[in-house]
């Protein structure tokens, strides 16, 4: 069995609170509103990934399944300079593969893990885990399938990240509460998925926005990482101090 790694995320406040950075043979969830940071550490992890394992790297390549449309080339080239990689060598590691059904969802994964019995892979990323179960099962009585299904796909993610010992990060959504009008605003600390999701992750991340653009990340209900936040920067390089 190959030794489990951490992955470092481009803070170094952020590794610490998660003890020395992202471990692999497990789950990673991010979870936040809108423009929290989400996507941006996933591409910052595409970079990470790809480094030596002295540097806090994964030395491996990377499998990004896209669900929202969000991943950039060229961001992907611009946070590859900041760790002195070439972009072109950096792009041409990552897998990447947009889905658009569950099912499809589903189909990429046995892609990837077939891919993965050829070359070794440091890093899984779907951004997002939820978006497209909420659309494909979105009607009244839906919901037991719904969390099935998912149940399903989780415990297939988990067999891959501990067969070939990947990191594994999945971002996720948060919930829609009524407010006290109309509007239904979101609630930044109530993560979708319910049990099954929270069952199936290893670690949880919750996301807010500080000030500009300083990003506060702290563990959620975690048993063995330690209460507390950490605070970093996104910018040109990506997950900075
Ligand atoms: P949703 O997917 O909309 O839920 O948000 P998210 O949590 O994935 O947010 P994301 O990671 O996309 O973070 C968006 C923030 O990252 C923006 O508000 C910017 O502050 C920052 N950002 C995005 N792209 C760039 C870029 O090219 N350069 C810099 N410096 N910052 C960027
Ligand atoms: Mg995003």
């Amino acid at each position: 069995r190959q030794q489990v790694f951490r992955l470092t995320t481009g803070s170094s406040a952020l590794d610490n609170l998660l003890g020395g950075g992202i471990e692999s043979s497990a789950i990673t969830e991010a979870f936040g509103e809108f423009r929290s940071g989400k996507t941006q550490i996933a591409l910052t992890l595409c970079i990470t990934a790809q480094m030596p394992k002295t540097s806090g790297g994964g030395m491996g390549k990377v499998a990004y399944i896209d669900t929202e449309g969000t991943f950039r080339p060229e961001r992907i080239a611009q946070i590859a300079s900041r760790f002195n990689l070439n972009p072109e060598a950096v792009l041409e590691n990552i897998l990447y593969a947009r889905a658009y059904t569950v099912e499809h969802q589903f189909q990429l994964l046995t892609l990837i893990a077939a891919k993965m019995t050829e070359e070794p892979f440091a890093l899984l990323v779907v951004d997002s885990i939820m978006a497209l179960f909420r659309v494909d099962y979105s009607g009244r009585g839906e919901l037991s399938e719904r969390q099935q299904v998912l149940g399903k796909m989780l415990s297939r993610i988990m067999k891959i990240s501990e067969q070939y010992n990947i990191v594994v990060y999945i971002t996720n959504q948060v919930m829609a509460d009524p407010g006290g009008g109309v509007s239904f605003v979101p609630d930044p600390k109530k993560p979708i998925g319910g049990h099954v999701l929270a069952h199936a992750s290893t670690t949880r991340l919750y996301l807010r926005k500080g000030r500009g653009e300083q990003r506060i990340c702290k563990i959620f209900d975690s048993p063995c990482l330690p209460e507390g936040e950490a605070t970093f920067q996104i910018g040109p390089g990506g997950v900075e101090e």
